[in-house]
């Protein structure tokens, strides 16, 4: 077996066939994912929040990137795997996104990187695509920039709608090989659809763009705290978890394991 590759990705399109993508950010659970025939992984930075520990995604560290995104390559051989880059990592300019991808790509084997901007990033999504290195653009809500812009709702109201269609023509012609709407209405989202060539992968988007993406530790309820309004939770794995913790503290302090059948003489 093969990866899935870019192209895969653009066939799908035109056979009209939707996808789903999942976050992974370690080796173990990319591997189940990837039996279960998910296509395409992203190691998000999302992983600041959902697996280092940090308040926001802003803190997380190219060399955080690449570690957890080497990790998911190495537990994966079908998935084409998508690399975050990281706040800070590309934002000066179209050179540095290029040496940071470049890690991505060289250090931790990832097909494709993607960052955060419209409009804003299109000459950093331009020399990426130039230098072979696919790239899924995300535009609406864009977490990096939660200190100017909250967590809400992006592209209400005519003028927010006409750029974000603005944007999504500018990662399209940049040559994004995808791009995420994070957070935006549904009829939005549709018409972004239609009017691209590339697949549109939706978190809170609605149900029209091609792809959906749930971050992983949403979807299996392994989050502890409130999760946003637009997951579906298809497992609680926080209280199978807990419960299982529980049993083994109480049998522990209990005497009840170790039994014979676990010893050896
Ligand atoms: O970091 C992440 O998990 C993401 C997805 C929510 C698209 O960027
Ligand atoms: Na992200």
């Amino acid at each position: 077996t093969r990866r899935i590759t870019v192209r895969d990705i653009a066939a799908a399109k035109e056979r009209g066939e939707k996808w789903p993508m999942l976050t992974a950010y370690d080796a173990t659970t990319a591997s189940v994912f990837d039996e279960a025939g998910i296509p395409v992984m992203l190691v998000g930075d999302s992983a600041g929040n959902c697996h280092l520990g940090y308040e926001t995604t802003v803190p997380v560290t190219l060399d955080e990137m690449t570690m957890l995104s080497a990790a998911v390559v190495r537990g994966t051989s079908r998935a084409l795997i998508v690399a975050d880059l990281p706040f800070g990592s590309y934002q000066e300019g179209p050179v540095q996104a290029l040496r940071s991808a470049t890690r991505l790509v060289k250090e931790a084997g990832v097909g494709a990187v993607k960052l955060e901007g419209g409009e804003r990033s299109h000459r950093q999504i331009e020399l990426l695509v130039e230098s072979g290195i696919p790239v899924m653009a995300h535009i609406g809500l864009t977490p990096q920039s939660v200190n100017a812009m909250g967590y809400r709702v992006q592209g209400r109201g005519e003028e927010a709608a006409q750029q974000l269609l603005r944007d999504a023509k500018a990662v399209q012609d940049a040559g994004a090989f995808a791009v995420v709407l994070e957070l935006v209405p549904a009829e939005l989202a549709g018409e972004v659809t239609r009017v691209l060539q590339i697949p549109t992968v939706g978190i809170g988007a609605g149900a029209a763009t091609d792809a959906q993406v749930l971050v992983w530790t949403d979807m299996l309820g392994l989050t502890g705290g409130r999760v946003p309004k637009f997951v579906k939770q298809y497992a609680d794995l926080r209280a199978v978890m807990r419960g299982a913790a529980e049993a083994f503290a109480e049998d522990v302090v209990s005497g009840t394991f170790p039994e014979e059948s676990h010893s050896v003489h």
